[in-house]
Order: structure tokens, then C-alpha cells, then sequence
């Protein structure tokens, strides 16, 4: 089932989200496909469930498009469930970002390009992995969203303020968009 997305301004976009119990979520399967189908819907790489209205932990990601620059990326299909980034390495690299809760918006982000990470899978198993490149690129964009941080907020003052009418302008809805979102600020429809 698709789900609307939740646009910039939203509250619970800048919550940092909680930790999820097993047994307190017991269809986390079935969320999990839901949010791929919402983000496959949107053309999106990756999704956060707070974009969905779920301040939770979790996240999914499929790297797949960049499969032709990063060839290891074929069929990189990934949820991560209460995610830690336990260390972040190298020099910064720019790469132009977007999100499905900003549409219409890119900008050059800096991150660094190696991560590692510990996370459960959607069947409860824990890993601690290594990522680099764009893999670390798309996780590190979904953690911020756990954390309740946006790539807006990594861009210089000035970059911030040629945006800003136009963040505005998302959280009341006056964007272009062509999958279902939920915007904070839209005038009700009488
Ligand atoms: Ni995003």
C-alpha cells in the first residue's frame, strides 16, 4: 500500500525518532513493504519512516539506479531497523542531493564517504557493516532523518536563503508534485 509522504515543515520530520522493540511491531514486515512501494511510487533511493508519519527508527533503501557508476549497488534492496552510524571516515565529497519530503529542491551536500554502521534487517538479524560511496551516501541522508536532521540544513547560510520561499512554499503545498504527500501547512479546502 502507498502511503503519502510528509512534506518539509512537518513537525515530526524534525523529531529525533525512537528506538523500535520486536514485539512491539509485530507486521514490521509488511511496513517495511509499504514504504518501498511508497518510495518506488515517488522514484525515491531511499525512505525514512518519519516521511511516512512513523517516528521510528527505521529506514529502507534501494541503491539500484546507481548500479551503473557502482556496479556492486545491482540489487542493493535494504530496511535498517534501529540504525547506529558508529563511525564516519574520509574527506568530504559533494554530491547533489534531493528528498521525497522536499520536492523540486537539490543541493550539493558534503559527507564524508565511508560509514560503518550497525542495524537490524526486517527479520530481527543485527549486522555491523562497512559502506562507502553512494551505499554511505543514501544511508547517511536516511539516518539524518532518524535523527530528525534535513540535507537543508547541511547548506551554507546563503544557500539556505535562496531556498528558503520555496521550502515555504512545499509545507503549504504549492509544488508541482506527482505522488501523494501530506503538506503542514495547506489551507484547508472548504
Ligand atoms: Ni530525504
Amino acid at each position: 500500500m502507498k502511503l503519502p509522504i510528509i512534506a518539509y515543515g512537518d513537525p515530526i520530520l524534525r523529531k529525533k525518532a525512537t528506538a523500535i522493540e520486536p514485539d512491539e511491531y509485530p507486521n514490521i514486515k509488511q511496513l517495511v513493504e509499504d514504504m518501498f512501494e511508497t518510495m518506488y511510487g515517488a522514484r525515491g533511493v531511499g525512505l525514512a519512516a518519519p516521511q511516512i508519519g512513523l517516528s521510528m527508527r527505521l529506514f529502507v533503501i534501494d541503491a539500484t539506479p546507481f548500479d551503473d557508476e557502482e556496479p556492486e549497488l545491482k540489487d542493493f534492496k535494504k530496511a535498517f531497523i534501529n540504525a547506529n552510524i558508529l563511525e564516519e571516515d574520509g574527506t568530504e565529497w559533494a554530491f547533489n542531493e534531493g528528498c521525497l519530503s522536499i520536492p523540486d529542491v537539490r543541493e550539493d551536500v558534503l559527507r564524508k564517504p565511508v560509514i560503518k554502521i550497525s542495524y537490524y534487517d526486517e527479520n530481527w538479524k543485527h549486522h555491523e557493516e562497512t559502506y562507502k560511496g553512494m551505499a554511505a551516501r543514501i544511508i547517511q541522508h536516511e539516518y539524518d532523518h532518524i535523527e530528525g536532521k534535513l540535507f537543508t540544513d547541511k547548506l551554507s547560510p546563503l544557500r539556505k536563503r535562496l531556498i528558503e520561499k520555496k521550502l515555504n512554499d512545499i509545507s503549504k503545498g504549492v509544488v508541482d508534485v506527482d505522488y501523494k504527500m501530506k503538506f503542514p501547512a495547506a489551507k484547508k479546502k472548504r
